[in-house]
């Protein structure tokens, strides 16, 4: 269990240290390698939790719930509204790199819901003004 805790606050670090905030096949081998793990155990462990990504990302990572709570709350249409602000879709990077929009079970907010995370700061009540103004705050650099 330590190990594996281990494990994953290495991940982290290695992601969150990455410019593109994925974990790439280099840095997986390069972390086997200097701790005696399997490069398959590795790779088990960042395809399993949804936190890590194995594909390059934009600099902010917006993870919008789709659960139940949020659900009942319009959460499909406030990503919809998400997808065509951002002019990409769920799973995709914004042209400019900036973001990056994920889907994610609950956030744990479900008290505000429609709820979403960018990066770790969460947001509720999530309304189309309400996302408007929050996606241009960090375009301007928030
Ligand atoms: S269901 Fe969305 S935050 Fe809980």
């Amino acid at each position: 269990m330590e190990e594996k805790k281990h494990l994953l606050e290495q991940l982290h670090d290695i992601q969150d240290a990455d410019k593109e905030h994925h974990l790439s096949p280099k840095k997986v081998v390069e972390l086997s390698e200097k701790h005696g793990y399997s490069p398959a155990k590795v790779y088990g462990v960042e395809t399993f939790y949804t936190m890590y990504s194995t594909e390059p990302r934009g600099k902010h990572i917006i993870r919008i719930c789709e659960n139940q709570s949020c659900h009942m709350a319009n959460a499909k249409n406030i990503i919809q509204h998400l997808e065509k602000k951002l002019e990409t879709s769920v799973g995709g990077t914004t042209k400019d790199g900036l973001f990056t929009l994920e889907l994610s079970s609950c956030l744990g907010m479900c008290s505000v819901s429609p709820a979403m995370m960018i990066d770790d700061v969460p947001y509720g009540n999530l309304t189309e003004d309400r996302i408007n103004e929050i996606i241009d705050s960090y375009k301007e650099g928030k």
